[in-house]
Order: structure tokens, then sequence, then C-alpha cells
């Protein structure tokens, strides 16, 4: 490794479980797949942000600053993780939240990630309407807070900067740290796109990592034609600025649609299949917006026959199992 790395706080707990999916993997038929356990890190109710976060809120603290401010939809993780960070730093969190489906729950009866929010205090969420720009609606509360005296940091939707990206940058070091230790590579990765900065951290790390194993980008926000060149972009800065994953082409960033259904965070029959298939038979929780649209996607190439049945295929669980229970009536009652 020839990169110096940043400083980072540490929300995540050592590395993170690979574990076998023994029986979803027989009755999918296809390869094997083994999942990553990302869900599981040291923040609030776990996931993906965390890794971003122990670079960002590493350079908060750096720059003195005393509140952390990002953006999300109602029901984002990131936000909720955000703001556990913060607590976990004795930082003020000011959240600037939208509903992007135009449904979203936001009264006293709002649950999942929103009900955390507030259960953990935020010190201030900004409920936006749909279709709000959230990087603009974040620009001006960064502006409001720097002027009232509150120190701002500002952390980008996702927490997709760059800086941000290198904790994927780790994540892919610890696969390939594993590859190594278990004398057994993975032939794909397979992680749900929303920001970005997941696989574009993945795809620079594994990279400068020297494995072989090649990045699925299953998209939930995005469609392909727009969101591969986000990420090449991003995969870019990544080498630029921390000189990591040098070796990265744009043929390393491939993302599909598969699983996207009709839009962010709207459901499909398919996600629901995912989300109890993985329930039941392996006592994981996926999310309904990232998580199980992305395993949709995956079971959707393995029915396609994309996969060879000698594949080693590795799902990076990101989290986000919160939103389950603000859309419980999509999981029960009857059986698809
Ligand atoms: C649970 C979960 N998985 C995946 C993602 C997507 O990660 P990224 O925004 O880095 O593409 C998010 C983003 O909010 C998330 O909350």
């Amino acid at each position: 490794m020839t990169f110096k790395k940043p400083m980072k706080r540490k929300y995540m707990q050592g590395t993170t479980p690979i574990e076998a999916l023994k029986r979803t993997s027989e009755i999918l038929g296809g390869p094997a797949l083994y999942i990553k356990r990302d869900d599981l890190s040291l923040l609030a109710g776990g996931g993906n942000k965390s890794r971003k976060l122990e670079y960002l809120v590493a350079d908060a603290l750096r720059k003195g600053a005393k509140t952390l401010v990002t953006c999300g939809a109602y029901q984002s993780n990131h936000a909720r993780l955000t703001l556990a960070a913060a607590k976990r730093e004795g930082l003020k969190c000011h959240l600037v939240l939208s509903d992007p489906t135009g449904h979203g729950r936001a009264d006293e009866k709002a649950s999942g990630n929103l009900f955390l929010d507030r259960l953990m205090g935020a010190d201030k969420i900004i409920l936006k309407p749909k279709d709000t720009d959230l990087f603009h609606a974040l620009d001006e509360e960064v502006a409001d807070c720097a002027a009232e005296g509150l120190e701002p940091y500002a952390i980008t939707l996702g927490g997709s900067s760059i800086l941000g990206c290198l904790g994927y940058v780790d994540c892919a070091l610890e696969i390939a740290a594993h590859e190594i230790s278990s004398k057994e590579e993975f032939d794909y990765i397979v992680v749900p796109v929303g920001s970005g900065g997941t696989i574009a951290g993945l795809i620079a790390g594994l990279r400068e990592s020297g494995s072989r194993a090649k990045v699925l980008g299953m998209n939930v926000l995005m469609k392909k034609v727009t969101q591969e060149p986000r990420i090449w972009k991003l995969v870019q800065e990544i080498a630029d600025v921390y000189q990591v994953g040098r070796g990265a082409t744009q043929e390393d960033v491939q993302c599909f649609d598969d699983g996207l259904g009709p839009g962010y965070a709207l459901p499909t029959d398919e996600m629901v299949e995912a989300v109890r298939l993985l329930a039941e038979k392996e006592g994981i929780l996926l999310d309904p917006t990232y998580t199980g649209k992305a395993f949709a996607g995956l079971i959707s190439l393995i029915r396609s026959g994309f996969f060879k049945p000698e594949d080693k295929v590795l799902f990076i669980h990101t989290g986000g199992s919160p939103a389950l229970f603000e859309h419980q009536e999509w999981f029960v009652g009857d059986k698809k």
C-alpha cells in the first residue's frame, strides 16, 4: 500500500464478518453466495455510512467544527448514522430531510430512521417537500449555522465525498486480506448504489489491493446511464487525491438497473421476496430501499444465468434495517 490515509475515528469494531449464505445459495442455485456484514458497526443501528463517517467526522473535529450538518430522505440511514456519530463525539447535528416518494410519514407516528433521529435528539430536523434540491438546501443550512456561530461541518448527500469514499477503500482492503488468509477468492462483489461513494471506494481499494474480484453495483437511486459516469469520476478523483486505485479503468464500473423497479424507495415484489428470503433462511435483516433491492437485483442476475455455478459472489450488507419498521405493511399478509 503506497497511499497515506488521513486520520479517522473508530466506528467499526475491527473487520466485519464474512459469512457463507449456504441455504440461500442452495435455494437460488448457481454461484456460492457470501455476505459481508457491514450492517454491524458501532454507530446506532449500524450500516455502511459508519465507514465514511470515520474519516468525515475526524476531519470535522480536526477543523474545530461544532455542528455536523447533512441531508437525505426522511428515512435516511446516513442522517441517522451522522447523528449517532455526532452524539458519540459531543457535537451538535442538523438534518435536512426531504421526502422523495411524496408520501413519506413525518408526523409523530413516523417510525424507522426518523423515529431514531428524534429519539437521539437531533438538534434540528428540517423537513422539506418532494423534489427539494437537497444540495442547495444543505448549503443554505450550513450558511445559517455559520451565521449563528455554530461552526458547521457539511457532510454531503450519503457522505460520498472523496474523503468519505476512503471508508470503502478500507472495506475493499479487508476483503482482499480475507481472500489471502482464507485462500478463497471472490469472483464478484455485489453492492447497492445510491450516492455512489460505497462502490467507488470499493473499486479503488480492490484495484489497489490486487484482488481480481469484479464489483457489480445494483442501482437503487439513479439508472445505469447516469450512475456509471458519476462513479467513474469519483474513482478517478480518489486516485488523483489519495493515489489509491490508480490501476482502475472505466470497465471496472459496472451497474445494473435490475432491482430498481419504479424508483427510489418504492417497493417491488422482488425486493419483498429478497427481504423475506434472507430473513427466513438466514436470520439476516435486509432493508426495503437499498439491500433488499440490491439483493433482488442479484437474484435477477442469478436467474438470467449471468454467473457460472462455480463462481463465488460476495454481497455487501450495507445496513438499513430500521426502515423495515416504517414499511411493515409491505412484508406482512399473504406470501407471494
Ligand atoms: C443501507 C444503505 N445501503 C447502501 C447505501 C448506498 O451507499 P452509497 O450512497 O454510498 O451509494 C445507502 C446510502 O444511503 C444506505 O443507507
